[in-house]
């Protein structure tokens, strides 16, 4: 029988020109450099300009990675975005950027899975893979998550930034390389503790992010380091095999506590939440990127991606780079 692998043919990620550092956020609202390193382990965040929307960001990053792949848009026959940005309320973010490359065929749709986004989306990716006609998707993470931040509220909007990422899943048959394993999951019942307090049915807003921290984090832990295990345990992989964590990247304590339960030096933890601060959807793809690109994910290396956010939702992926 065949074996139907989503290889990573290539990877990209962009982050806008604009770096806002801790220092400006505390002459904004009653933070400092000290509490936000010392928390969160953020130093700064990017911040899309006035006139640069997801889509262009989300078009860069799939430009970087289509040429790391070595293929041209017109390779491509999906494109899968994961976003809580979008441009527009419609049509999605995906079908936008689907006209930003030039490409005229092929199907392009968005999944909002907030922060879990792109391990949702590279599942999806994976199955419509094995499932149907298509050899090349761009699964792509982006977001403008500075527009829905409450710069009066402390508590959140020191956290956030923005930024995209990109990967070109190709169908390959009979390797060891590709998605090995997804596990995702999500629980409703805390929708309260992390969301956004507007949107077009209920108060025809885009509303602004709100979140209960604290609570957030004992959930984010506990569920997280349970999906990477159940990720692994599922394909009879044993932690000690996997070379990297490449997590979402919300904050540094929840980087370090996740390694340490799952017994990973710190170093094989991909961590750019100093530089990037936390970017939802686009997160995991840009830490992925920023790996590959300086050389310690390699190819035949694998990689444990993980993710949580509102909803909740949370996951995994296993994949062989
Ligand atoms: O991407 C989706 C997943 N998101 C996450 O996983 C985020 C999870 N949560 C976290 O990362 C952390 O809970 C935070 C970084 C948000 C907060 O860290 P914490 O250690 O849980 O702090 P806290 O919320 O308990 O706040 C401690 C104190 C409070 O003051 P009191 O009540 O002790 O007097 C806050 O009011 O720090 C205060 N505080 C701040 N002080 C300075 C809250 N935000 C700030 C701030 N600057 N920006």
């Amino acid at each position: 029988m065949t074996n139907i692998r989503s290889v990573v043919r290539g990877v990209g990620s962009y982050l806008p020109a604009r770096i806002m550092k801790n220092d400006e956020l505390a002459s904004i609202v009653d933070t400092s450099d000290a509490w936000i390193r010392e928390r969160s382990g953020i130093e700064q965040r990017h911040i899309a300009a006035d006139g640069e929307f997801t889509s262009d960001l989300g078009v860069a990053a799939a430009k970087n990675a289509l040429g790391h792949a070595g293929l041209t848009s017109h390779d491509i026959d999906l494109i899968i975005v994961a976003t809580t940005t979008p441009d527009l309320t419609f049509p999605s973010t995906a079908t936008i950027i689907q006209e930003k490359l030039g490409l005229r065929g092929g199907a392009a749709f968005d999944i909002q899975a907030v922060c879990s986004g792109f391990v949702y989306a590279v599942h999806v990716a994976d199955a419509m893979i094995k499932a149907g006609p298509y050899r090349n998707v761009v699964v792509i993470g982006a977001e403008t998550f500075s527009r829905i931040l409450d710069w009066e509220d402390r508590t959140t909007c020191v956290l956030f930034g923005d930024g995209a990422g990109a990967m070109v899943l190709g169908r390959e048959d009979n390797t060891e390389q590709g998605v090995i394993n997804s596990f995702i999951r999500s629980d409703g019942q805390h929708c309260d503790l992390l969301y956004v307090d507007g949107g077009p049915s209920r108060t025809q807003t885009v509303g602004h992010v709100r979140m209960e921290g604290k609570q957030v984090f004992r959930h984010a832990v506990k569920d997280i380091a349970l999906a990477m295990k159940t990720c692994v345990g599922q394909v009879g992989i044993d932690i000690k095999d996997v070379n990297w964590m490449v997590p979402h990247q919300a904050n540094q304590r929840i980087l370090d506590g996740v390694g340490r339960q799952l017994g990973l030096k710190p170093e094989q933890v991909i961590s750019t939440v100093a530089k990037h601060a936390n970017t939802s959807a686009a997160s995991v793809p840009l830490a992925f990127d920023t790996a590959v690109r300086d050389g310690r994910i390699k190819r035949g290396d694998l990689a444990l991606l993980e993710a949580f956010g509102g909803g909740f939702t949370w996951g995994a992926s296993l994949l062989r780079y």
